[in-house]
């Protein structure tokens, strides 16, 4: 009989990736994904530590399972990723009937973890080292980068698909959890990144997105002494035939070189899509985060952005209600996001992260009506902003990438609308046949609300058609629409 695997994810695009290569290991040894988890023999949670809402969604999911792993002690539970890295003990003390806790440095362990689990019954344990535990070498060496097993049909769409670059981060924004679970900053080798984007085109995907906690900090030296921006990373696999778009996230406004913004111009493949987060528009704020720059510097680096790529459009993250944030640091925020022209943002109350410089050092003084407010004041702003942007295209003709078909605007017994996005990540929605999906399209641009383009497509005929596409096995149509880049799942 079949074993079985239910996966559930919750948390950022590595999250999403890192699933990806669970599910194609354990495919490999014979298990079939399913997607209610009683269904399951192998029951894992994908797990995020960025906020505690995502936590909590966690505990709450195991605590439903708890009485049906009684009932059937055979199967087994395993806890992935960020909270596994956490909070290894709290996991034990909550949810004693999970079987494995494995960070998301061992991932690759998996399929021995759970043969251990069959053989003995006993808990397995696998993270990383705490990067105060030992020698930065050591702690870089426990966190394992985990890439080959690639699985097309555990995507979206066979046509569209991540690549890691780099893994962990040295920033240490102070409400940060990421570097102390996903460990120090370690660039892969070029080459490994060519040969997968290479076997990921073979596949068929047309389009990958570079993924980095700080992409744009990229840095590798080979062995002939070569040094690698990620400038020269995006030269390096532009040709790769197959390939029609090339996309990175997500970026530190502090590493925002001309060279990468010379590369997003010159290559042609690469979308003029800029994810860089500001999180406040308030100096002290920013000071108290340590993010490093000011919002002078910001606004400077979006114009240079805007001069050297003409048309690049812009997105941004905001954490609101930070600790100290006063009236006044928060209208210094709408101000920016008034005036910055942001594609969109992704808004965040701020959630204290226990071990986080900014839980030791400050209170979290803005109550929670207060961030509810501030975070609805400043996506009303953003909205407003980017209902202009969209407007402001309309009469234009733009070149989609259908993604698959809407759900959110399916008419009743009509014809079927389809979803894609522009070069500059624009979501745009239109009538077409669901044969375009994984193609790219003309789409003339007639409608707009915040959130999306409406157009007509131009031609059937589809653009840049590639050696490599036709033959790629179609996804199952789906509502694209809210699988934005950068949109933490949670
Ligand atoms: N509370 C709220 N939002 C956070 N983010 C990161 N840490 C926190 C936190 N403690 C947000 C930032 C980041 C995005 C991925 O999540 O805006 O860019
Ligand atoms: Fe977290 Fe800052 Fe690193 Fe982004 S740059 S992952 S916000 S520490």
């Amino acid at each position: 009989m079949t074993k079985k695997l239910y996966i559930e994810t919750v948390g950022c695009q590595m999250n999403v990736l890192d699933s990806e290569l669970v599910v194609g290991s354990l495919r490999r040894l014979g298990y079939e994904l399913v997607y209610q988890p009683t269904d399951a023999d192998l029951i894992f949670f994908n797990t995020c530590s960025v906020r505690q809402h995502a936590e909590d969604k966690i505990y709450s999911a195991l605590g439903r399972l708890r009485g049906h792993k009684q009932r059937h002690p055979h199967k087994i539970v395993g806890v992935l990723g960020c909270m596994a890295q956490k909070d290894q003990e709290i996991i034990k003390r909550r949810a004693p009937h999970v079987d494995i806790i494995c960070g998301p440095g061992q991932l690759a362990q998996l399929p021995q973890l759970v043969a251990e689990v069959q053989k003995t019954g006993d808990l397995q344990l696998a993270v990383s080292l705490g990067r105060a535990e030992a020698s930065r070498h050591d702690v870089e060496t426990s966190f394992e980068s985990y890439d080959p097993a690639r699985d097309p049909s555990m995507r979206p769409n066979p046509f569209q698909a991540y690549v890691r670059i780099m893994i962990g981060c040295d920033k240490f924004c102070t409400y940060c959890i990421v570097p102390s679970v996903r460990g120090p900053e370690q660039s892969r080798h070029p080459e490994q990144i060519a040969a997968e984007v290479r076997q990921l085109a073979g596949e068929g995907c047309k389009e990958v997105t570079l993924l980095g906690q700080t992409v744009n900090s990229y840095k590798f030296q080979s062995p002939d002494g070569r040094h690698w921006r990620l400038s020269d990373l995006l030269a390096r696999i532009h040709d790769t035939p197959g390939i029609e778009r090339i996309k990175f996230v997500t970026n530190f406004p502090k590493d925002m070189t001309d060279d990468l913004l010379d590369a997003v111009r010159d290559l042609p493949k690469v979308c003029s899509y800029l994810h860089v987060p500001v999180q406040s528009g308030c100096n002290d704020v920013l000071k108290r985060m340590k993010r490093l720059y000011t919002v002078e510097y910001y606004r400077e680096m979006l114009a240079r952005c805007r001069e050297k790529v003409p048309g690049v459009a812009v997105s941004s993250d905001f954490i609101v209600g930070f600790c100290g944030e006063t009236e006044e640091s928060f209208q210094r925020t709408c101000d920016l996001v008034s005036e910055a022209g942001f594609k969109n943002s992704f808004i965040f109350k701020y959630s204290p992260r226990p071990s986080t410089k900014a839980d030791d050092l400050y209170p979290d003084d803005v109550p929670e009506e207060v961030k509810k407010r501030r975070n609805n004041d400043l996506l009303a702003i953003q909205n407003a902003v980017s209902l202009a942007d969209h407007r402001r295209k309309i009469g234009e003709t733009v070149e989609v990438l259908v993604e698959g078909t809407s759900k959110t605007f399916e008419k009743r017994g009509g014809p079927v609308q389809l979803t894609g996005r522009t070069m500059t990540d624009h979501i745009v929605v239109f009538e077409g046949n669901e044969r375009l999906i994984g193609r790219t399209v003309r789409v003339q641009i007639e409608e707009a609300t915040s959130f999306t383009i409406f157009g007509t497509v131009e031609t059937e005929e589809t653009i840049g058609a590639s050696e490599t596409c036709c033959e790629a096995p179609m996804a199952a149509p789906h509502d694209a629409s809210h699988r934005r880049v950068g949109l933490p799942l949670v």
